[in-house]
């Protein structure tokens, strides 16, 4: 199993280059099966979830040229299985974007229902409402989601929770079915915007992406393109909080500061400086944090994969704190985790009470989830003494190089494997 080892204590200081969005990159990579033409993807950020979807996409018959290590060339003439049956579509919640990209250009897709974190229930029952609306039959049988269509036809379609997932799959299948389609209460976040942009940059027709009514009129087919990828906000946002956590003073590069709007907000309430450049933010922590509530919502409030993020500066914070989940209800498994390391953390419901403490301190952990994993490096570097977090492979599912970007701004840490590893690194550190 790998494992960080952290020496926790320093501030985090310097500049930090931020990759591309991941989540916007797996419905792009998707969508871009959707053509015969090939299409060229860049600022692909080099994780887990992208190399998976795209070792899926191959799976079906796409051809992928990897040209460098952040750009991508697919080229989905010779699709050849419909029947999308390969392990590697079950490992993550974005394999459902093939079943949009599928059912739009051969209107028919066969695809394993989704894997992805366990973060809480996850239905994909809005997604399905919206191909029906399409006129698609969708089934669910043996595991698989079934949709097939003589013909997709534009419809009205209001869907009941805002759900990022299902915005972009409605949009990507309606992109190529007769007729006009409305999206309402569509998600608004910046990687719908981002996905519509490529589509429409493929030749869709797609109008009101970042509001909540989505406007698609049906086009016959989709052409070649060249498109390069938004920055991670969720990565940027992660960095500005490890810099408050550490009381450091980090420059996070290559961001669109529009999207941090709520992250920042947040490190502004809780005492730290931010600084905004045009594509670069700074966030100096040198005053005590102070306590604040937060409760995160579809963009643009606050996001629930910045959550955990928060609430480790947040029990670091003078006060009591509320942290209030709205998206997903089993996303406080890491309170356990963060005790361990002194947090007070109380959760009742979708609710976490926190009473800041002065300090952690470093302790034997576990990574429950993605943000989770990365929300107990923070705190590990925050923390006096040594912290190992278990389950690293799940941050590695979101986070380019994580710990050698730590590293670059002071960090103490090591990637390891087992006790011995972890010896080594403490006598290395002293
Ligand atoms: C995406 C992101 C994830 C992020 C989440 C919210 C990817 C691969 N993952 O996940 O990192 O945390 O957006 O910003 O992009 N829902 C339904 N029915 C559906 C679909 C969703 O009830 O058919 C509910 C979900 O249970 C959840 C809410 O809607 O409570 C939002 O989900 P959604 O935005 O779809 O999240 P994901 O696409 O799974």
């Amino acid at each position: 199993m790998e494992q960080y080892v952290i020496k926790g204590g320093n501030p985090l200081v310097g500049e930090v280059e931020i990759g591309g969005a991941k989540n916007a990159a797996l419905a792009i990579l998707a969508a871009g099966i959707m053509t015969d033409d090939t299409v060229v993807i860049e600022n692909i950020p080099d994780v887990k979830d992208i190399n998976v979807l795209i070792q899926a996409i191959e799976g079906i018959g796409a051809k992928v040229d990897r040209r460098d290590r952040h750009t991508v060339a697919i080229n989905g003439a010779n699709i050849d299985a419909l029947n999308v049956d390969n392990e590697y579509i079950k490992k993550i919640r974005a394999s459902y974007y093939l079943l949009g990209a599928l059912l739009g250009k051969y209107k028919k897709a066969s695809v394993p229902l989704p894997g992805g974190c366990n973060i809480g229930s996850r239905p994909i029952d809005q997604h399905l409402k919206g191909f029906r609306a399409l006129g698609a039959d969708v089934k669910i049988e043996h595991g698989y989601v079934i949709a097939e269509a003589k013909s997709l036809k534009g419809s009205h379609i209001y869907l009941d929770v805002v759900t990022v997932g299902a915005t972009i799959n409605i949009m990507m299948a309606a992109s190529l079915a007769q007729g006009n389609t409305i999206i309402e209460n569509a998600a608004k976040e910046p990687h719908v915007v981002d996905a519509a942009n490529f589509l429409n940059s493929m030749g869709a027709n797609i109008k009101g992406a970042g509001t909540d009514v989505i406007r698609i009129k049906g086009v016959q087919s989709l052409h070649r393109t060249e498109y390069s990828i938004i920055p991670d906000q969720i990565e940027a946002g992660t960095f500005m909080f490890a810099a408050a956590a550490t009381k450091g003073d980090v420059t996070v590069k290559n961001v669109i500061p529009k999207h941090l709007e709520a992250t920042t907000a947040k490190l502004i309430e809780i005492g730290c400086e931010v600084e905004e450049f045009d594509d670069a933010v700074r966030v100096v922590s040198s005053k005590g944090l102070h306590h604040t509530h937060v409760k995160t919502l579809p963009y643009p409030g606050f996001p629930t994969d910045m959550q955990p993020q928060i609430a480790v500066a947040l029990a670091l914070s003078s006060g009591t704190s509320i942290v209030t989940e709205s998206i997903f209800e089993n996303r406080f498994k890491y309170v356990d985790e963060l005790a361990r390391m002194g947090a007070n953390i109380k959760v009742e419901g979708n609710t976490a009470i926190i009473n800041g403490v002065e300090r952690f301190t470093g302790a034997h952990v576990n990574a429950p989830d993605l943000r989770a994993g990365a929300a107990l490096v923070i705190a590990g570097l925050a923390a006096e003494g040594i912290t190992v977090v278990d389950d690293v492979h799940y941050v590695e599912r979101g986070y380019e190089c994580f710990e050698e970007k730590l590293k670059s701004l002071g960090a103490q840490m090591e990637k390891v494997s087992g006790e011995k590893e972890i010896q080594k690194f403490r006598l290395k550190i002293g």
